[in-house]
């Protein structure tokens, strides 16, 4: 899909709701007591695919309206083996996350994935699921996955990587323990809490600093009632397009702020973005707002390893605003970046190159020598992965002949309207 140059974006938007909120309550509300409603859902490749796996064990779930789902829960041990392999898409999250709640199951399950989700690292949760009691098999450290679920012992487990997948697979299993509590330690900087947030809000024990989350067994789960906001990690090619498109004038609505997820917005703010939070309240119990981002001349700004859990998803957009930045950005201490849906290391230092951009490959992230000028523009693939498409998109809108974005139907994974919707805001 050929992305043309612009002007500006200008408008109101509102994104899909918070994926990984619609992962956790449909796999926390399917181990409910009762009926779990979920409001603001946004519907993905990824979404469909938790739904998916859940009805394959045996959940009923009931799609009321495109965006309003009801998840007849069946209860802490109720999910059944469904004598097939559990197919689990492109979604880490589903396959992390569904993972430690089978190892509280009776039973075989296995669990697979497309090409890039069985080429991505799982020894990360059978090492402590193993440490648990229970039985795991990986591929080569991948998917398929083979899962025997029985009795469960805490942990105390220092997490080796800073994943909430890891993190949240194995405070599930926790749930499932013989006793309590079990104890995940965090790298360094807090990942994502949606976990912890949603488990507090089910009835359930839940402890939680920046530094440590120990969570206790439970007799069941109450289930949930949740409206989610809009998905920040949605809205960031929104705000980094507003944000160097001169004449821009964009407000996204009712998004997420949860602080584990916004550290975008602290580093465009460090590289001169004009960015105003309003109507901040509670949405689902996270926090919310409207974010609105007007246009400045940026400049480099240096991201390290103790901020790259709070803008993971966001850092090939970083990459792309650093081109646009006088001066020289580094991004550190992001070797997770090669564990996603694609290696976005490499695929972001190439993609942007050839678009004319001077930006360095690192093993643990990249360099970028950025001017206040648009990037000449080409062809970028996506390489299946809906952030790189996003990516390309948004350069596509700031470069001078436009982008060439291959792959582009990979949107679908996260927001399949994203096109749409930044069609409708973009100034030409
Ligand atoms: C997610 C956590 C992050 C993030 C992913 C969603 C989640 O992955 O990149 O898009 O929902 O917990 P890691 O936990 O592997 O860093």
């Amino acid at each position: 899909m050929k992305v043309e140059p612009a002007a500006a974006l200008v408008g109101d938007v509102a994104v899909p709701g918070v994926k990984s909120i619609a992962h956790r309550a449909l796999l926390l509300g399917a181990v409910a007591d009762g009926e779990s409603t979920i409001a603001g859902f946004g519907r993905s490749d990824d979404t469909e695919s938790t739904i998916h796996a859940l009805r394959q064990l045996g959940v009923q779930i009931d799609e009321e309206s495109d965006d309003r789902i009801r998840v007849q829960g069946v209860g802490l041990r109720g999910l059944r083996p469904p004598g097939s392999a559990i197919d689990c898409g492109n979604a880490g999250t589903l396959i992390r996350l569904l993972a430690g709640i089978l190892a509280g199951q009776e039973g075989e399950f296995t669990l697979t994935g497309d090409p890039s989700l069985s080429a991505r690292p799982m020894e990360r949760i059978a090492d402590p699921l193993r440490a648990m009691g229970a039985e795991v098999h990986t591929t080569d450290g991948h998917a398929p996955i083979t899962i025997v679920g029985g009795a469960l012992r805490p942990i105390s487990y220092r997490l080796p990587v800073a994943s909430a997948q890891v993190k949240s697979c194995v405070l599930l299993a926790g749930l499932y323990a013989d006793h309590g509590p079990t104890v995940v330690v965090e790298k360094g900087t807090p990942t994502r809490d949606h976990t912890e947030r949603m488990l507090r809000a089910m009835g359930t024990h839940v402890e939680s600093s920046p530094r440590e989350a120990r969570v206790w067994p439970v007799e069941r789960l109450d289930p949930l009632d949740v409206d989610m906001a809009g998905d920040f990690s949605a809205a960031a090619p929104f705000l980094v397009a507003a944000a160097l498109l001169s004449g821009s004038e964009l407000r996204v609505h009712g998004v997420n702020l949860n602080p584990t997820r916004t550290g975008l917005l602290d580093v465009l703010e460090r590289m001169g973005a004009r960015i105003s939070v309003f109507n901040r309240r509670s949405l689902g119990g996270e926090p919310a707002g409207d974010v609105e981002v007007r246009p400045a001349e940026l400049v480099a700004t240096e991201v390290n390893g103790g901020e790259v859990p709070l803008l993971i998803d966001e850092l090939p957009l970083v990459a792309l605003a650093a081109t646009h930045a006088r001066g020289t950005t580094r991004v550190t201490g992001a070797e997770e970046l090669r564990a996603k849906e694609a290696d976005r290391i490499t695929h972001v230092v190439e993609g942007l190159r050839a678009l004319g951009a001077r930006i360095t490959e690192r093993p643990d992230g990249f360099e970028v020598m950025g001017v206040p000028h648009r990037l000449r523009g080409g062809r970028l693939s996506a390489h299946g992965d809906h952030r790189l498409a996003m990516l390309g998109a948004v350069a596509g809108l700031a470069s001078q002949e436009g982008v060439d974005v291959e792959d582009a139907e990979a949107v679908a994974i996260s927001f399949p309207g994203f096109y749409e919707l930044l069609d409708s805001v973009t100034r030409r």
